[in-house]
């Protein structure tokens, strides 16, 4: 028997994935070379005006945690160039996709963190946050690891300060328990207030939706999509 201690976990709210196939040469370009433009540094404190961290000027700001393929953030950078973007996705094949995209569309308004996006909550300043989107995140569908699932009481208490008031949490997912468990932490959140009246308004996704590959997979697998906007309450 050792004594050795448990392995202690590098980040807070990560669990999957760091890297899968080789990637392929302007992959790894953009990944050498735009990147550490793009990147948010968090060594330094955020600046008092988030607007400042994009060279365009910006008059909203919106976080999308776990982009995944990024087909949802980019095109929502696309349709709303005085939006500044900040994307969280730890996952490498993925982060350099998108950088392949955002160099050839030769956009501005998007700047990105390539870890867990706890850090870039606890960095960011109160209050300036109009829009966060967790959309699919890891459904984590056992019973033993639903306490990995990114919305948790200490998540919402994150997004909570971070929120402007009146900005709001857009959370989609296919997974019934999920959207059970999401329902019920912001239910009892005295910071949020679920904005559906009825039905069709959490079957039916948002303006200009343009879909998201994972998504995509669960339509084709034949489970139902589920959209839940929630408002950060004054
Ligand atoms: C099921 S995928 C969905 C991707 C994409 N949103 C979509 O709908 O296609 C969940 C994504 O969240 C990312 N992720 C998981 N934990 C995260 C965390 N703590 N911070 C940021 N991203 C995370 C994963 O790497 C993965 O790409």
């Amino acid at each position: 028997m050792t004594n050795s201690p448990r392995r202690s976990r590098a980040t807070e709210a990560f669990y999957g994935r760091r890297k899968g196939k080789t990637l392929k040469t302007p992959q790894a370009e953009a990944l050498a070379a735009v990147l550490p433009a793009l990147r948010l540094d968090l060594g330094k404190p955020a600046p008092a005006s988030l607007a400042s961290l994009w060279p365009v000027p910006v008059s909203r700001v919106r976080l999308e945690i776990g982009f995944g393929g990024g087909e949802h953030l980019l095109h929502r950078a696309q349709e709303a160039p005085d939006t500044g973007f900040i994307g969280v996705e730890p996952f490498i094949n993925s982060m350099a996709k998108l950088l392949t995209a955002i160099d050839a569309e030769g956009l501005s308004n998007i700047r990105l963190h390539d870890d867990d996006a706890t850090q870039v909550l606890d960095w960011l300043p109160d209050a300036c946050l109009d829009h966060i989107d967790l959309l699919y995140p890891d459904p984590w569908p056992k019973k033993k690891h639903w306490k990995r699932r990114f919305v948790s009481a200490v998540n919402l208490d994150r997004f909570a300060r971070v929120l402007k008031p009146g900005g709001v949490f857009c959370f989609a997912s296919d997974i019934d328990t999920y959207v059970n468990w999401t329902l019920a932490h912001l239910a009892v959140h005295p910071q949020f207030a679920w904005r559906a009246e009825k039905a069709a308004d959490w079957r039916t996704p948002w303006s200009g939706w343009p879909g998201t590959r994972y998504e995509a997979k669960a339509i084709r697998e034949g489970r139902t999509p589920c959209y839940l906007e929630f408002e950060r309450l004054v």
